[in-house]
């Protein structure tokens, strides 16, 4: 089995699972296209449409209902895309969270730039929760739309969704929700929530990079995404991304499989993550929420007094062969990285700076965890050392 040690990253990605691995070795010789008339082709269409059937049940959907993108960034934008270009000629307010990830919060702020929609933009409270009242109180009757993570990527928190559908569909306003690091972690079932459009990402479930898919409740009048041969109903032209595809159907079914094991899994690290690390550092603090309730189990955002996390980081990387993270992989990139999730639940600056994310993955064992601490623990003293 393929096996991971010193990767505490997994919210940034995933390794391929074993066995998407080699359903992907199987299709390297698959080459006809989907959309031939040929045996070869026609099979090549079926092996999609297999996979679109496994991604549709992980999350409670229609196949048709499915649209395949390149990953959770496309998706975002294609959803809100959509919804907003419907009311280009009349534009209203968009309702979305302070902490949701780049994908949605560039692409609002471009219609607000481009097209004149209003944002109001919902502040998460202090542990990182959106509460409902907020959103009621930000309604207008201009409101086209509402756009809200399921889980946060950072904090690991879980908002409520559910309330959130109420609200947008007694206001008849179309809700979108980025699914991204909620799918494969937790059991989403798009209609019991009742959610517009949901956004998914392969990779951070065991699957390829690269790819994605847009669970989309009522697929009529879109603007196509990009128009061309028709492919995904017409509303994605291009011919598929047959590999990606194939890899996401089968990372569906197993994370659909294994996602209690994987639950089940994720408390034990993490009360043995949290026991082990407060006892030998008591004064780290959580950031997100402090009892693991209404929480991705698997992720942890940790502050600790009088060190740098960048430091920390490298040092567990380096001296250690442990990979933890800072915030967002995507936040990364650009040169100021204070992350805005952290701001947004008004943490100092000083406290974002000593603040770091640890995400388990199925692959982390609980001896991994103890090496961990213990990394973190051996990292802490030499960084309180030098800072005297
Ligand atoms: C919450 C969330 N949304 C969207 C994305 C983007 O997904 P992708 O990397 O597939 O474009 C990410 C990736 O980190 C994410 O965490």
């Amino acid at each position: 089995m393929t096996y991971f040690n010193g990767y505490f990253d997994y919210n940034s990605t995933t390794p391929m699972s074993d066995g998407v691995i080699k359903e992907l070795e199987k299709a390297f010789t698959l080459f006809a296209n989907p959309s031939s008339s040929s045996k070869q082709g026609r099979e090549c269409k079926n092996i999609i449409n297999l996979a679109r059937k496994y991604t549709a049940d992980l999350i409670g959907a229609e196949p048709e209902e499915i649209i395949f993108t390149s990953g959770g960034s496309e998706s975002n934008n294609f959803a809100v895309k959509n919804r907003l270009l419907k009311s280009i000629q009349q534009p209203g307010t968009i309702i979305v969270s302070t902490i949701e990830h780049s994908s949605i919060l560039s692409i609002v702020d471009y219609f607000k730039k481009e097209f004149g929609f209003s944002v109001k933009r919902i502040s998460p409270s202090r542990k990182g929760f959106i509460e409902t009242n907020t959103i009621l109180k930000a309604l207008t009757p201009d409101t086209r739309l509402i756009t809200i993570m399921m889980a946060n990527n950072e904090l690991g928190n879980i908002q409520p969704i559910y309330e959130i559908a109420e609200i947008a569909a007694a206001n008849n306003i179309f809700f979108h929700v980025d699914g991204v690091q909620a799918v494969g972690k937790i059991p989403v079932d798009v209609r019991l929530l009742k959610v517009d459009s949901l956004s998914i990402s392969a990779h951070k479930f065991y699957g390829p990079k690269g790819v994605g898919a847009l669970y989309l409740r009522n697929s009529k009048n879109v603007h196509p995404l990009i128009h061309g041969g028709g492919q995904e109903k017409g509303i994605r032209g291009g011919t598929e991304n047959l590999m990606g595809i194939i890899g996401m159907g089968q990372a569906a079914l197993e994370a659909k499989e294994s996602l209690s094991k994987w639950q089940a899994h994720f408390t034990q690290l993490r009360s043995a993550f949290c026991k082990q690390l407060f006892e030998k550092i008591p004064d780290a603090e959580l950031n997100g929420p402090d009892d693991g309730k209404d929480c991705l189990l698997n992720t942890l955002n940790l502050y600790i007094p009088r060190i740098r996390a960048e430091a920390l980081s490298a040092l567990l990387e380096h001296k250690h062969h442990c990979i933890i993270s800072l915030g967002a992989a995507c936040s990364n990139n650009k040169v100021l990285n204070l992350s805005h999730v952290l701001k947004a639940i008004g943490l100092s600056e000083e406290k974002i700076k000593g603040s770091f994310r640890i995400s388990f993955g199925q692959y982390t064992r609980m001896d991994d965890v103890r090496k961990l601490v213990e990394a973190i623990y051996q990292s802490y003293q030499v960084l309180m050392s030098v800072s005297g």
